[in-house]
């Protein structure tokens, strides 16, 4: 097999560099771990910054999300009950789209199903080779047969556990690393949601948030040790801890109801450098985590897809390179800010353990000038609903 690009990873940030790809006249092939069910029933985040929105329309898959997503105007953050609201409208003049990944997911097969795209399944075993010179292939096992791919590029979509990342030598890689002492332990549930906007709530009792999917389905979190468990975790206990989190007419009117799902996640900031080695790239989580805290994580896959797609398209359809030789300078730019936001904004919401009282009273100070000056309401608006490309 011979195409342009090997995509590793069918996840989001996989198939979006894929269909934009493809619609540029640039041929992909996309090998995926997991079959296609699995894929789509992990549950992420559910904030869409606009720039991710319009890259999801430039790739023809925004149409179901135009329908069914939610413009968000706004969010809160609350200490106790001290309520502080971020009006994006007003501080910024643009909106996030309340709208899960999942879905994000399904739009993008839909879409990559209709222009006929090819993306393998159950691919096990891959191996990126030769990346470091002109001619590099992919071998993979695939229907129980050793199979390979030639290649002008590869993009290493994989995730923070692929094989992309650990194929660039070691001498090579810078990591930068923080690992936070905690977890969100998330629970949805066939409930309206506790609030019209988003709640990112500080309290005595650690970190909570109310997020939603649509107006009978949300999605709330709330911080846990890293040494808990799912199964230590009753409905019981997880309603009855979100609710002492929240401000008190919030949790008032709170409705509860059986979880549909319920997962811990744990809480990691995390960059490897460069983005390039010879013709492989990486995009998204292969190369940096960030904390969900600020909901950055796709949305920082999706600002890189944005780089390369472009310098892909130059670079097969014009032998150009200039955007592959800056692809990775300039994604990394972006990712740091993103990730200085998404490590703030823990920092900000989160109690960590063993933490003496100046600590907490920080993070209320905070919100307190949040509270007073449009100034710093402004800053977090221009970083939540994403910095520009
Ligand atoms: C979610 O709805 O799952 C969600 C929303 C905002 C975040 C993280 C997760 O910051």
């Amino acid at each position: 097999m011979k195409t342009d690009v090997v995509i590793i990873g069918g996840g989001p940030s996989g198939l979006l560099l894929s269909q934009l790809l493809n619609r540029a006249g640039v041929e992909t092939v996309v090998l995926e771990r997991s079959p296609r069910e699995r894929v789509l029933s992990r549950i992420r985040a559910g904030v869409l910054e606009a720039g991710t929105v319009e890259m999801l329309q430039k790739a023809g898959a925004g149409e179901r999300m135009l329908r069914e997503g939610h413009p968000h105007e706004g969010c809160i953050f609350s200490d106790g009950d001290l309520m502080v609201r971020i009006d994006f409208g007003a501080l910024t003049g643009k909106t996030v789209m309340v709208y899960g990944q999942t879905e994000v997911t399904a739009d993008l097969y839909a879409a990559q199903d209709a222009m006929g795209a090819t993306i393998l399944h159950e691919v096990a075993e891959v191996a990126i080779r030769d990346a470091d010179s002109d001619a590099p292939f992919v071998e993979f096992t695939h229907d129980g047969a050793r199979k390979r791919i030639d290649c002008a590029y590869v993009a290493g979509c994989d995730g923070f556990h692929g094989v992309s990342r650990r194929t660039i030598p070691e001498s090579v890689r810078r990591e930068y690393e923080r690992v936070y002492p905690f977890g969100w332990l998330g629970l949805l549930s066939r409930t309206p949601p506790a609030h019209d906007e988003l709640i990112y709530a500080n309290s005595a009792n650690g970190f909570a948030l109310a997020s939603m999917r649509n107006p009978m389905l949300s999605r709330y979190y709330v911080q846990v040790p890293l040494s808990d468990r799912v199964e230590d975790w009753s409905d019981d206990r997880f309603w009855e801890r979100l609710k002492s989190c929240l401000p008190g007419e919030v949790a008032e009117t709170l409705v509860t109801g059986p979880s549909i799902e319920k997962s811990i996640a744990p809480l990691r900031s995390f960059v490897s450098e460069p983005l390039r080695w010879g013709r492989l790239f990486l995009v998204g989580d292969a190369a940096h985590i960030v904390p969900p805290t600020g909901a950055k994580g796709l949305n920082l896959a999706v600002s890189d897809v944005f780089y390369l797609h472009q310098a892909l398209i130059d670079a097969v359809r014009h032998g150009e390179t200039a955007g592959i030789d800056s692809y990775s300078e300039r994604a990394l730019r972006r990712i740091w800010k993103a990730m200085r936001f998404s490590w703030s904004m823990t920092m900000m919401v989160h109690r960590f353990d063993g933490e003496d009282s100046f600590a907490a009273e920080m993070r209320r100070a905070t919100l307190l000038h949040l509270s007073q000056s449009e100034t710093a309401r402004r800053d977090l608006a221009e970083n939540y609903i994403g910095l520009p490309f």
